[in-house]
């Protein structure tokens, strides 16, 4: 069965963000001129997925606006002749793709969020996509992770190398090569401390699952920081069902972090076909 339908959990409270997320999610904050989660999605969307679920909470509504149409700036744009624009603010929902809203009453943790989404992904493999982590890849790396499950038919991870002092930020895996980027996932930690991680490739968050993880993740006691944890839910899976962690081709920031935030406006503005070259001359006079 394809992968058509993919989960984006976006009720998170954004505290690193803060003041900045106050009163406005930080899936909306805008790296260089399309906020966060319009990448994720796009990424969704280039690997074939067209049902996009959206696992929301509270002051979220500028992200179901963001997805919906918005008729009187389209009227208004049509007026003026600024077709460009137009297919600009159409294109971020195409007519083929469907997005879908649920709501997360309590924010208790990544797993909770996506079994949130469970009824609506029924009984089929789907992808995970966290806005937080842009990734830039070519091919997209969501798009990269559906063709390898075409090929192996098994639940998906994103993995990366991380440096040995960060592994308590990830999800950790551990287990035997089964080609130059696939792994046969073996264990899975939730952010161990670095004496306890396995190895120090981490998740990051992009992730291809088989329906089985739902029970996984209802059957788990509450992991790290209280929370109900994917990650253990990944755990469980894996003693019935085999795993791979994949590395990806590609970069990966961090923009739950002010930091990768940051470096990410500055590498897209740099590669932007219409900002970049000017944007290069300006970062020159002030580089230090
Ligand atoms: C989540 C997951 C973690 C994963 C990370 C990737 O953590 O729980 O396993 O490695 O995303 O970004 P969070 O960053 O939401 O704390």
């Amino acid at each position: 069965m394809a992968v058509n339908k993919a989960i984006f959990p976006v009720a998170g409270l954004g505290t690193r963000f803060l003041p900045a997320t106050k009163a406005q999610p930080k899936e909306m904050l805008p790296v260089v001129d399309k906020p966060l989660i319009q990448y994720a999605v796009e990424e969704a969307y280039a690997a074939g997925i067209r049902e996009m679920i959206f696992v929301t909470g509270r002051h979220k509504r500028p992200i179901e606006d963001h997805f919906d149409m918005t008729f009187e700036l389209e009227v208004a744009l049509e007026k003026a002749s600024k077709h460009e624009l137009l297919d600009v603010v159409r294109s971020v929902k195409p007519d083929d793709m469907e997005c879908i809203y649920v709501r997360q009453a309590q924010a208790l943790g990544l797993g909770h969020a996506v079994l949130c989404a469970q009824r609506l992904v029924g009984n089929e493999p789907f992808a995970v996509l966290l806005a937080d982590d842009l990734m830039v890849g070519k091919p997209p790396v969501l798009r990269q992770m559906v063709d390898q499950f075409d090929e192996w038919r098994v639940s998906l991870l994103a993995v990366q190398e991380v440096p040995a002092e960060q592994t308590s930020r990830y999800g950790i895996v551990a287990g035997t090569q089964v080609n130059e980027n696939l792994m046969d996932v073996s264990r899975i930690v939730e952010k161990p401390a670095p004496a306890d991680a396995p190895s120090r490739l981490g998740v990051a968050g992009r992730y291809i699952l088989t329906p089985g993880v739902f029970h996984e993740i209802a059957a788990q006691a509450r992991g790290v920081g209280g929370e109900i944890q994917l990650t253990d839910g990944i755990a469980g899976l894996l003693r019935r069902e085999k795993v791979f962690a994949y590395r990806y081709d590609g970069k990966r920031y961090d923009c739950g972090s002010k930091e990768g935030f940051l470096q990410a406006n500055v590498e897209l503005a740099l590669t932007h076909p219409h900002l970049g070259p000017g944007f290069r001359e300006y970062l020159k006079t002030v580089a230090v």
